[in-house]
């Protein structure tokens, strides 16, 4: 039965994950190793390239992505949202303000992710697209120190509205055109790779969850309020 199935799924789960799916893989992965609690789960999270690396190494069994690598051939899943959104420190000139031309983001002092990003590359593409230029102050090899940088009123930047989800930090989210950029995360593994029973189990979780959060609108993705985040 079912819960004989469960019990017999074993072996190891090793995920390869870019940095933003750090605020939602763990709780996932937390509730995928109480179900199959003879499943040896592993979890590594870096930067697009880095992933993309490890998927072309055969480093693990599955990886989440932003956005499905090109020129690779992989199976690539779509399972969640991932809406990549403008910030501003509270008080800033954008901010509280509607429909404001992508241009003016090249107005003021960014906050870039470091090359190799999968969030960097998307923000570029929009800019190429509209040839919008950015002042890049700063280049941070992290979510969290960009959002804590903003806090602090060293720029503008662009990050996964996941990484808002733990909240205590003041950061204006912008009415910007082009915004959000509408992304999905995505399980990919290599096209034609013999998935193990647990990498299986967990991708059969990972949908179903996925798709029990979407329809429940109970997702812990944060809905920004019309004119940003409120202070304090
Ligand atoms: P990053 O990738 O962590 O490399 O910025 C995130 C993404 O591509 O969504």
């Amino acid at each position: 039965d079912v819960a004989n199935m469960k019990g017999l799924t074993q072996g190891r789960l090793r995920l390869g994950v870019v940095t933003t799916a750090k605020y939602f893989a763990p709780r996932l992965l937390g509730g995928f190793c109480e179900r199959y609690p003879g499943v040896d789960a592993s979890l590594k999270v870096t930067n697009r390239e880095r992933v993309l690396e490890r998927l072309q190494s055969n480093e693990d069994d599955l990886y989440i992505f932003g956005q499905p690598p090109a020129g690779v051939d992989v199976e690539a899943v779509p399972f969640l949202r991932n809406p990549l959104v403008a910030l501003a420190p509270p008080g800033h000139p954008l901010a509280g303000r509607a429909g404001v031309p992508l241009a003016e983001l090249g107005e003021y002092p960014f906050l870039a992710r470091e090359p190799g990003s999968g969030t960097r590359l998307a923000v570029e593409r929009l800019c190429d697209e509209h040839g919008v230029t950015l002042r890049v102050r700063m280049e941070l090899g992290s979510n969290e120190a960009i959002k804590q940088s903003v806090a602090a009123g060293m720029g503008v930047s662009v990050l996964s509205e996941h990484t808002l989800a733990g909240g205590g930090e003041e950061v204006a989210v912008l009415d910007l055109e082009g915004f959000p950029i509408e992304r999905h995360w995505y399980l990919v593994y290599p096209a034609g790779k013999q998935l193990s029973v647990a990498a299986r189990a967990f991708m059969d979780y990972l949908l179903a969850e996925g798709a029990r959060m979407a329809e429940s609108g109970v997702s812990e993705i944060p809905r920004s309020p019309q004119g940003g985040w409120p202070v304090g």
